[in-house]
């Protein structure tokens, strides 16, 4: 059985029960050859037993995994084009870092002089050049993570995979990092497949990013498809800041719909979600697309709004949270540049409105 020779990774209704707990069920993934891909989701969602399942260091209870086109799920860990970086550093601490990162090539009796030169070739890669002799306690945090990817790259496999690998770092190195990662898979060429649960980590490193919740893969797509046009409710909630309204289809046809919020009836483009009358439906937008216009204020044919209270503005440095009360009790969030000028000031207890263009709100069925 083969398949597509385009994809490093194929999975193929892939599961995993323990005992009567699913870690994942029925996921279908398809990783491009020599891209960087992201897994997403939220903590116990299923992520590293997923990188576990494609690296061989799991056996899937149902569904098959193909490595470049052949199906290895039948073959163990070590015989799989695939290799692993953990989220600990895990160096052997009694090591220097040219004998951790050379540890692999030396098992499989690689020539010292060959080992020595694919070393030097690595730290030279990943910026650590002149630190061979260095033990791991004498590293930085970054700089052993790096270690710990020289020693997965070293071993020339065609997919890597990397389960939370800057878990451990503060904001700023994990920032550097991402761009580092990045900066390595361009250069090597291979295929990255990279576990996290931090949206901006994600969005700063992939090609493509898969949303992965309760065991199920839930979308797929580019950073920018994953934030801007979310398939499903799940995601739109879990990346960014997003105002969700739920309500029931009044009336719809191939191009909108008008819902029933409950605080009123607002209209939605109905092209991709294809709801019908009476169906249950979430409505998303971005905190950063909604805006807040005075009571009298005539907006375009094309904003949709309803009534709220401004309560507050709390400052987030980039960013200001402008504060509202929609007349069902709901808290919402306002996005504006701190320093945008024009801000008009609203009083504590002002009546607004809430509004946003019709094209920036999201129709979800589930
Ligand atoms: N060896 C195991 N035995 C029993 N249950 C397990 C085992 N490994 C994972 N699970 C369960 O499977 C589910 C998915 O776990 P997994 O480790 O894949 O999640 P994750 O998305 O990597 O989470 P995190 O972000 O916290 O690392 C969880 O409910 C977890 O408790
Ligand atoms: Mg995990």
């Amino acid at each position: 059985m083969s398949g597509n020779s385009e994809l490093a990774v194929e999975t193929l209704e892939l599961g995993r029960r323990y005992g009567r707990v699913t870690a994942l069920e029925g996921v279908n993934l398809r990783v491009t050859k020599g891209s960087y891909f992201v897994l997403l989701g939220p903590s116990g969602g299923g992520k590293t037993t997923l990188l576990r399942l494609i690296g061989g260091l799991v056996r899937p209870s149902a569904g098959r995994v193909r490595l470049h086109g052949r199906d290895v799920t039948d073959l163990p860990a070590n015989e799989r084009p695939t290799t692993m970086v953990f989220q600990s550093y895990a160096l052997f601490p009694h090591m220097s870092v040219a004998r951790n990162v050379g540890f692999g090539l030396a098992l499989r009796r690689v020539a010292k002089r060959e080992v020595r030169e694919r070393v030097d070739r690595m730290l030279d890669l990943v910026g650590l050049t002149g630190y061979q002799e260095r033990m791991p306690h004498e590293l930085s945090g970054g700089q052993q993570q790096r270690v710990q990817l020289a020693r997965s790259l070293v071993l020339d496999r065609d997919v890597l995979l990397l389960d939370e690998p800057l878990a451990a770092l503060d904001e700023k190195l994990r920032k550097e990092m991402c761009f580092e990662l990045k900066r390595i898979q361009e250069q090597v060429g291979i295929t990255f497949i990279h576990v996290t649960h931090n949206q901006e980590e994600a969005m700063t490193v992939a090609d493509r990013i898969a949303i992965i919740a309760s065991g199920r893969l839930i979308e797929e797509g580019s950073s920018r498809e994953i934030y801007e046009h979310p398939a499903r409710r799940f995601t739109a909630e879990f990346i960014g800041e997003t105002k969700i309204f739920e309500g029931t289809v009044e009336a719809a046809d191939g191009a909108r719909a008008r819902v029933d919020i409950g605080i009123g009836v607002i209209e939605v483009g109905n092209r991709d979600a294809n709801v019908r009358v009476r169906d249950a439906v979430s409505i998303s937008i971005r905190s950063e697309l909604l805006e807040l216009l005075a009571p009298d204020e005539t907006a375009s044919a094309a904003m949709q709004s309803v009534p709220a209270t401004y309560e507050k503005t709390i400052y987030l440095g980039l960013t200001s949270s402008h504060r509202v009360r929609l007349p069902d009790g709901a808290e919402v969030g306002v996005r504006r540049f701190s320093g945008a000028r024009g801000t008009a000031r609203i009083e504590p207890g002002a009546q607004v409105r809430l509004a946003w263009h019709m094209e920036d709100a999201r129709l979800h069925t589930s």
